[in-house]
């Protein structure tokens, strides 16, 4: 929901040029489907009323899927350029079995309404100062480095970027035309594309195999100069990882962005800071209201942390405060809580909290 009234004419509309809000606005609504390739599909979105998104290439957006088991929360990378404000795009791999990436492919149609949270996330790059970028990804990893790629080429800047695709075989290369345009287009742009197989492509221009030392010093021969952005698979983000030690980089230089928040949280723990505020964190007792159990919550233990100490598994995902998916009403008490972009301040004001970034500082009663 707009907090301002739609503008009345195209004046109003340039004077204005309303922003979205995440605090408030969270509908967006399917304007076109991609098809990509056989398994991957754009979503193209943009708010009921024409709005600018503010976002950075690299940031992600929360979606609510309403599947008929209930609601469930899946993030995805905006793939769009960041300069250009007035859309937002997705775009998704279908999972074997997955519910949400299913469900997107299956259901989501133009015209269609969807909530969102965001855009969230650090994996951003430095648009001022880094001139040279190597960008790295596997499969469904493309999305953040097709955003900041996209965005360096709508800025007309002299950017030198290396975008290093690895996929399974030519057919399954996301935006493969597109890039192909792109590397054409833009002087300072270099493709370099892998394919494990070559399946039925009969004249293939890349590489084929796995990326190894060698393809990456061929590919990059300066790369102690470049910034590196990687995202893929976790096996591949570990070998691009020990790839770029043993060639002695700058791992201060590496960004990266896993998919899978397990293990960002395995390699990662998140911790909830602690303030010094005073509020003196003891043993709180948590009834969950639903199902009648009750939870003691140790001194600086999130609510979450209590319940899987407990044994007891309460629907999460990112466990940092990102995602929304452990988004609970707390009908009693009070809580500390920290969160990192996954509730909205009105959500906040309607009594809703994130479990896994709060700390009890009463009992509380949480509607689970
Ligand atoms: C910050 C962030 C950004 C993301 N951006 C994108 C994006 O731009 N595009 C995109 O397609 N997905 C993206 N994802 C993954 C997405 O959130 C879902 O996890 C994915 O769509 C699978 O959800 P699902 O419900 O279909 O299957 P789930 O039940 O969640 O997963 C089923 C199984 O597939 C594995 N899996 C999850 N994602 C993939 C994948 N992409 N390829 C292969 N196996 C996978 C899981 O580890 C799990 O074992 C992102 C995730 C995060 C945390
Ligand atoms: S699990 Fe992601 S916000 Fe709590």
């Amino acid at each position: 929901m707009l907090l301002q009234p739609p503008p009345r004419d195209v004046r109003e509309f340039e004077a204005v040029l309303p922003e979205w809000n995440p605090d408030v606005d969270d509908m967006l609504v399917c304007r076109q489907v991609r098809e990509e390739t056989h398994d991957v599909k754009t979503f193209v979105f943009s708010a009921r009323y024409p709005c600018q998104f503010r976002f950075r290439p690299g940031q992600f957006l929360t979606f609510d899927l309403p599947l008929e088991g209930g609601m469930i929360q899946r993030c995805y990378t905006i793939s769009a350029s960041a300069a250009r404000p007035f859309r937002a795009t997705i775009t998704v791999k279908r999972v074997p079995r997955g519910p949400g990436s299913n469900w997107l492919h299956d259901n989501l149609k133009p015209g269609s309404e969807i909530r969102a949270v965001g855009p969230m996330g650090e994996f951003v790059p430095d648009l001022f100062s880094e001139k040279k970028w190597l960008l790295l990804s596997a499969g469904s990893g493309i999305t953040p480095l097709m955003s900041m790629a996209r965005t360096a080429a709508d800025l007309g800047d002299d950017r030198d970027i290396i975008f290093l695709h690895a996929a399974r075989s030519p057919r399954d290369i996301i935006f493969r035309q597109e890039l192909d345009m792109m590397a054409r287009q833009q002087e300072g742009m270099r493709l370099a594309l892998i394919c494990e197989s070559l399946s039925e492509e009969k004249s293939w221009p890349g590489l084929t195999g796995r990326l190894s030392n060698v393809m990456l010093q061929l590919i990059a021969p300066d790369l102690d100069e470049r910034e590196v952005y990687c995202c893929g698979p976790e096996p591949f983000m570990e070998a691009v990882r020990v790839m770029l030690v043993e060639l002695g980089y700058d791992m201060e230089r590496y960004h990266q962005e896993s998919f899978d928040f397990a293990v960002m949280e395995e390699e990662e723990p998140f911790e909830m800071p602690v303030v010094d505020d005073g509020v003196e964190h003891a043993t709180f007792r948590v009834e969950l209201a639903r199902s009648g159990q009750v939870l003691e919550c140790g001194p600086d233990m999130t609510i979450l942390n209590a319940a899987r100490a407990a044994g007891l598994r309460l629907p999460s995902s990112c466990a940092r405060g990102l995602c929304g998916s452990c988004k609970s009403h707390m009908v009693s008490g009070s809580v500390d809580m920290k969160h990192g972009g996954g509730i909205r301040q009105r959500e906040i004001d309607q009594g809703q909290i994130l479990l896994c970034c709060s700390r009890p500082t009463s009992d509380v009663v949480i509607d689970r």
